[in-house]
């Protein structure tokens, strides 16, 4: 093999020195994890949501651990678009790698405020849409689960900003293509899937809710990877858009499941708690594991799932 293996990934114009980055709400505003590594080794950072206005969150219990996954309910705490600009953006001029600021709100001109705010500042390189976001016009129904909805959402958003556009998808739907669908006909540059599933636990002695008073959480981990490789893998087959998969990625193996099934670049969430170097172990992981394999370009795993002609 002549010279190091290529293992970027490209999202929309975005090219990425490599396919792994951190998922939204487990990586902070990227500041919090410069102790553990170099953060111009990942691919990309993508931050928590941001909404319009600062967001206290959910009553605790916030979190709960479940068989082979975490059950959260977080409820979008963030500092809001003003404090992100003032305080949080302007760290990453410190540091070279692509970030992508995740966006969330509850009407379709929040979005485009937001989109509008952030398609100024130079230092921003993408967005990413959380559309699991009650819609409060829609009774709060998430932006992810109506076809109207998202078609309407992706396609203000679009002509708002002409940043990166990534759309992240919930699993929540009868079949999610339709969605990937809508994305790509309203100008989305990527995909991104899955966002966690909603669970419940349920204290059988107190007969109460895990999460108190959240009641339902979030389920992300392991506990959910075979539930997004699946996604991952159907999405890849019905759209032309990059896809970014997520979901308890926990290892490189996970990862790779991922880049078989389709996805041009992996996310990388829960994990962080367990490992706050699990990207960048996945990083130095996939070097190796193509240059002992003798893969020059990612391209040749990506999509490679065998026996699929069904
Ligand atoms: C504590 C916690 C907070 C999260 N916050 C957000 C968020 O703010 N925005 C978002 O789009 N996804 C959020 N997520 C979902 C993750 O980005 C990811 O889609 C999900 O956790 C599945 O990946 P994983 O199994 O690797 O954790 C959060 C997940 C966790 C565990």
């Amino acid at each position: 093999m002549s010279g190091l293996p290529d293992g970027s990934a490209q999202i929309g114009r975005l090219q990425l020195k490599n396919p792994v980055m951190p998922a939204s709400g487990t990586f902070g505003y990227g500041e919090e994890y410069a102790s553990f590594m170099d953060l111009n080794r990942l691919g990309a950072i993508v931050v928590k949501t941001i909404t319009l206005k600062p967001r206290v969150g959910s009553y605790p219990h916030r979190s709960t651990e479940v068989a082979s996954g975490l059950l959260a309910s977080i409820g979008l705490q963030n500092v809001g678009i003003e404090r992100f600009l003032a305080d949080k953006l302007p760290f990453f001029e410190s540091i070279k790698t692509p970030l992508i600021v995740n966006i969330g709100g509850e009407s379709v001109e929040e979005y485009v405020s937001l989109a509008r705010s952030l398609g100024q500042r130079a230092r921003v390189d993408g967005l990413e849409l959380n559309v699991s976001c009650p819609n409060v016009r829609k009774g709060g129904m998430h932006f992810g689960v109506d076809p109207e909805v998202l078609r309407d959402l992706v396609s203000h958003v679009r002509q708002a900003t002409g940043k990166v556009l990534i759309v992240k998808l919930t699993p929540m739907v009868t079949d999610i293509r339709p969605f990937a669908e809508i994305c790509q006909r309203q100008g989305a540059d990527a995909l991104s899937l899955i966002n966690a599933p909603i669970g419940m636990a349920v204290d059988i002695k107190t007969r109460r809710s895990r999460l108190g008073k959240n009641l339902t959480g979030g389920l992300t981990g392991p506990a959910i990877k075979p539930m997004a490789l699946y996604c991952v893998w159907r999405v890849c087959r019905a759209v032309d858009l990059p896809v970014i998969g997520i979901g308890g990625i926990s290892s490189l193996e996970d990862a790779l499941e991922f880049f078989i099934a389709g996805a041009s670049a992996v996310q990388v969430g829960t994990w962080n708690f367990i490992n706050p170097r699990i990207t960048l172990d996945i990083i130095e992981g996939l070097e190796k594991y193509m240059e002992e394999h003798e893969i020059e370009n990612l391209s040749e795993i990506r999509g490679s799932l065998a026996g699929a002609s069904a």
